[in-house]
């Protein structure tokens, strides 16, 4: 949620500043703001709404010349969204700016705290609390690494913070404590910034701070101390994206381009080593002893990965069989997970930051069991407190709703479960082998479906159901997940209500919902489920329901008999034919959305990553 840019360097700042917060639009955000030290002030600009609104009331930037600045995209949490609750916030003698992403939980006693002392604030912000209580312990020492190690020592919660001194134009401070942030050097320059699209038209060098760390940044170095202020080092590593990987190119929306991308995406992945980015002395990805010993595994994610560790559950059970579990992190720790050595807890996410995931990956490393991420960001909170890591190969992702980095976290999963099974020879080697190689050969077949008459037969779907209310899916065993994501995917883009079932779970309730002409899209893809499965398609057609049947080529023909509509997939090995299938619906609710006049890579109301609980 939100974002944060810094800048030091020679180019004028705020031009960086707002080209670099653009990049962030895709977190999410509802005002901007942005900070630049002028020889005579801290300059500062923001206000309510897009960023385009924040460009004209600065003249692009032009208002706020100087080489020194910080940008900030909120979120709001504590504050209507306003020009006085947008960042950056001022000190009221000026002295300090600070932008802040996160949360300081404890800002109401430390407010009351300031007020006693005869501090005033101008907005409702849980920020500018502490910005008052940074300004307070600078006017005592003189000294702002002192100033930010005392103020950080009083405060409890989620921050990053880009921090800017009107007695110090030649150097820019940072924090980072639960909410991301990374530190770019590039020639003469350097910058922070949420995510890595924001700073890679400068570098690709970074360094992901740990928690806690603070950072002096001047336009020649990084410095790195911890929260009590003394030096540690960190080490600078190569982003692997490119500028390119984070620009929209041809296509009119990131969504329809991450779609596309998703056979490379998939390749990439496939070929990846798994042994992951592991420090872990113990590691369980190079131990198959460990393996042998697992008892239980849990899946912990939200949203899209969660359905990726709802479809993981499944694959273990089957291909493995190892009891596996599948939560949705927010619910991990209030549900006493059974968890001790032998139990491998699986998080998953894009981002690496989502605030659930970490709670559930903090309580389990803390029950003492082994952690394993399937994370898509390098250098996340997740990534980094995780005994192991896998990152999956999607690049950067965009667009709020995803697509490739589900792919390819299932890509993941499908490799995982592969190599437990071989070595826990649940599988025969041959079987193992087949499935290797027909992974190999998925991104092929997800590039058939995305042929231009696959793309054509989902935007006329979109057309002739795009004005509906409501809309259900169904589907039978790993066809049922898919139906989750699929139903998420509609609603997120297009705000029509779905739902989704596993499909003879209906007649147990939901089958009263369904009446005249209400659309239905039932997944039949399962071999040994598809008759049951048409069953419960007649049961709805019986009741007026308007039946989009998405099966492989084998069963076509007979789902054409009793369904209205039959979307034809690539039959691949049943292990992988989720991924095949899901590519079909993505497309349905991208044109879908589209119909609508929804803005596809920005629903409202969502973020990219979700950094509170
Ligand atoms: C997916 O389209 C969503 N916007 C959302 O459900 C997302 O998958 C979820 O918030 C998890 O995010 P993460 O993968 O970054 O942890
Ligand atoms: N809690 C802060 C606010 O409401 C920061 C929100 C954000 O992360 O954008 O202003």
């Amino acid at each position: 949620m939100c974002g944060i840019v810094g800048y030091i360097g020679h180019r004028q700042a705020a031009g960086v500043l707002l080209e670099g917060l653009s990049k962030l639009e895709y977190r999410g955000y509802d005002s901007a703001g942005i900070c630049v030290h002028t020889p005579q002030a801290l300059a500062v600009s923001r206000s309510k709404g897009r960023l385009q609104t924040l460009r004209e009331k600065c003249d692009s930037g032009a208002d706020l010349p100087g080489t020194l600045g910080i940008g900030h995209t909120r979120w709001a949490t504590h504050g209507a969204p306003s020009d006085c609750n947008a960042h950056p916030h001022r000190t009221r003698d000026g002295k300090i700016a600070l932008v802040h992403n996160g949360i300081i939980e404890n800002y109401l006693e430390l407010k009351e705290e300031l007020l006693s002392r005869g501090h005033r604030f101008t907005s409702e912000t849980d920020t500018e609390v502490a910005a008052c209580l940074l300004g307070e312990n600078y006017a005592k020492t003189g000294d702002m690494l002192c100033a930010i190690v005392a103020t950080t020592a009083r405060l409890t919660g989620s921050y990053a913070l880009g921090i800017l001194c009107l007695d110090q134009p030649d150097r820019m401070y940072a924090v980072r404590k639960d909410s991301p942030l990374i530190l770019g050097w590039g020639d003469n320059e350097c910058l922070i910034a949420s995510d890595a699209p924001a700073i890679l038209g400068y570098t690709r060098r970074v360094i992901y701070p740990a928690d806690g760390d603070i950072a002096i940044l001047t336009d020649q170095s990084i410095q790195i101390f911890n929260a009590l202020g003394n030096p540690v080092l960190r080490p600078t590593e190569e982003v692997q994206w490119s500028v390119a990987d984070a620009e929209l190119g041809d296509y009119p929306h990131f969504m329809l381009k991450e779609i596309m991308e998703q056979p490379r995406v998939l390749t990439d992945t496939a070929a990846a080593p798994l042994t992951g980015n592991s420090d872990c002395a113990n590691s369980l990805l190079l131990d198959p002893e460990q393996i042998r010993n697992l008892r239980r595994i849990y899946i912990a994610a939200c949203g899209s990965a969660y359905h990726v560790g709802f479809l993981g559950k499944y694959i273990l059970e089957k291909y493995c069989r190892i009891p596996t579990e599948s939560i949705q992190a927010s619910e991990f720790r209030y549900a006493a997970p059974i968890l001790d050595q032998n139990t491998l807890v699986i998080l998953i996410s894009q981002s690496g930051e989502t605030a659930d995931t970490l709670a559930a990956l903090r309580e389990a490393k803390a029950q003492g069991a082994h952690t394993l991420a399937i994370v898509n960001v390098m250098g996340s909170a997740i990534a980094k407190a995780a005994d192991e890591v896998i990152y999956t190969c999607a690049g950067p992702e965009i667009a709020v709703a995803t697509t490739k980095a589900y792919s390819a976290q299932l890509a993941v999963m499908y490799r995982l479960a592969l190599r437990f099974a071989r070595l826990l020879e649940t599988q025969s080697q041959e079987d193992i082998r087949q499935a290797e190689d027909a992974l190999l050969d998925l991104p092929r077949q997800i590039g058939q479906v995305l042929l231009p008459e696959g793309i054509g037969q989902m935007r006329t779907l979109a057309d002739r159901f795009h004005a509906c209310e409501d809309i259900f899916f169904i589907g039978r065993n790993v066809d049922a997940v898919t139906c989750l994501e699929g139903s998420l995917k509609l609603k997120e883009l297009s705000y029509i209500h779905a739902e989704a079932y596993p499909a003879g779970e209906l007649k147990h309730g939901p089958i009263s919902l369904i009446e005249e002409g209400v659309p239905v899209i039932a997944l039949a893809t399962v071999r040994e489920l598809f008759h049951k499965t048409m069953a419960n398609v007649k049961e709805v057609k019986a009741r007026g329901a308007t039946v989009i049947c998405l099966t492989t080529e084998e069963f076509a023909e007979e789902a054409r008999r009793t369904a209205d509509v039959v979307v034809e997939v690539p039959k691949v090995h049943p292990l992988l034919q989720p991924s095949v299938n899901i590519v079909p619906l993505q497309l349905f609710s991208y044109f879908t959305a589209l119909n609508r006049g929804c803005d596809v890579d920005k629903p409202r109301n969502l973020a990219k990553s979700v950094t509170v609980e």
